[in-house]
């Protein structure tokens, strides 16, 4: 592992972050600054379980994608074997990278500058001028494609440039509980509709994993016409209500958005729901039948949104589900990636209309997304100008609340859902990481 150039005085106001959250406090500065993210892809993103993929985008042997963890290009590939890999896409060689496209199916990568030839699952097989230039000299089994650590969770494809980083399992912990809303909407689990809307917008990535780590507050203001024509079966004075639960010490949490009188499961046809009440666990079940929103992130830059839309105003909505990185590729500048999952056991027609919902509101022109980057940005903006520096935001709501005995979700959950809490736990996490804590 290279080594870790922070100066003693960036540790000391690091350590400084870190005491303000537990206080409520968390600088503004932070959301675009370089020495941030250059020490964001040191300590964040080369320690965490890094989201590369889901497993349906990549079903049949042959099937990559290439994705990254911070500024390192993987190719995440099904080997013959049907076991996925993912490998550094880097030449071992001169360090061309192999692999030009976004995904594709291919069994070997061929280096476009002296010919090296990987399997996709990274070992060497091909070397021209091996025999003349090399023999006695390379052993190919040394020189196979940089391996980068994966794990699985409900389909989901995760992987750490740590070898030293507990197993996904760990990592995730009881945030799996709230997972599976997402994941196993039906007994076969989820899949991806569609490649990923995939855009560069100047937003910091952290900005969105907050929003989506359960802010509820911003809803019905900065969607507020979603309110007013009818796309959406919450109403300002109710919006509040709900729960903000979150995995202490992980990161990782989620707003649950409660309108009272909502239908259980109201947006799913009704087999599909019958499905869940089968196939997730009774406290699952009770969470989900009492969820109209659901909005939550897996630290550090991975996120889900789950909620009816109406694709006709007025109209019942339909319940669909966006999961979206955001992958950081400068300070206060993301490169998004948007997905739709659909139960993979939804009739057509509702994976058809569960995609229309999800493009009206999230995907890269949906109503939502705009209205968030819209602001974003601007954030953004002002949180890298020069007086931002001695700027520190709120972070106070619910800084007393205590846990909701009656629900029976794991983690701190409070209530009501527009609350503090969950960023709390998140830029503590954050810190954790930042102050080399992890
Ligand atoms: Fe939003």
């Amino acid at each position: 592992m290279a080594t870790d150039p922070v100066s003693p005085g960036a540790e000391a106001a690091l350590e400084s972050i870190r005491d303000g959250i537990a206080k409520g406090r968390f600088p503004a500065h932070v959301f675009n600054d370089r020495q941030i993210f250059d020490i964001e892809r040191q300590r964040v993103f080369s320690k965490a379980w890094c989201f590369l993929a889901h497993e349906s985008e990549i079903p049949d042997r042959g099937d990559y994608v290439t994705r990254y963890i911070a500024d390192n290009n993987l190719i995440v590939a099904r080997a013959e074997s049907g076991d996925i890999h993912a490998s550094l896409n880097m030449c071992r060689h001169r360090g061309n990278m192999m692999c030009k496209s976004e995904m594709g199916n291919a069994s070997h990568f061929r280096c476009s500058y002296h010919g090296w030839v990987y399997k996709n699952s990274g070992e060497l097989v091909g070397v021209p001028y091996m025999k003349e230039g090399y023999e006695g000299r390379i052993d190919k089994r040394d020189w196979g494609l940089v391996k980068v650590r994966t794990q699985t969770y409900a389909g989901l494809v995760f992987g750490t440039i740590d070898p030293d980083a507990p197993p996904l399992e760990e990592y995730l912990g009881d945030f799996r509980f709230y997972l599976d809303l997402y994941l196993k909407q039906g007994s076969s689990g989820s899949e991806v509709h569609g490649p990923p809307d995939h855009w560069v917008t100047d937003t910091d990535w952290k900005i969105a994993a907050e929003n989506f780590a359960g802010d509820g507050y911003h809803t019905p203001v900065a969607h507020q016409f979603g309110f007013n024509l009818g796309y959406f079966a919450s109403s300002g004075s109710t919006h509040s209500q709900g729960w903000a639960a979150s995995i202490p010490g992980k990161g990782h949490g989620i707003g649950l958005g409660h309108t009272p009188g909502f239908p259980p499961f109201a947006g799913f046809p009704e087999e599909l729901a019958d499905e869940m009440r089968r196939s997730l666990s009774p406290e699952q079940v009770e969470v989900f039948s009492q969820t109209r929103t659901a909005v939550g992130t897996v630290f550090p830059n991975l996120s889900f949104l789950m909620q009816p839309f109406s694709i006709v105003p007025g109209e019942a909505g339909v319940r669909f589900v966006t999961m979206r990185l955001y992958h950081p590729i400068g300070p206060g500048r993301t490169e998004m990636y948007s997905w739709c999952l659909v139960p993979k056991d939804a009739s057509e027609q509702y994976k058809r209309e569960a995609y229309r919902a999800y493009t009206l509101a999230f995907a890269q022109a949906g109503t939502f997304e705009q209205d968030d980057l819209e602001n974003w940005a601007r954030v953004t903006r002002s949180a890298g100008s020069t007086m931002a520096r001695d700027i520190e935001f709120p972070y106070v709501m619910g800084m007393d609340s205590v846990r909701d005995p009656d629900f029976p979700g794991p983690g701190h959950v409070v209530t009501p859902y527009v609350n503090d809490s969950n960023f709390r736990n998140l830029w503590s996490r954050w810190s954790d990481y930042m102050t080399g804590q992890v």
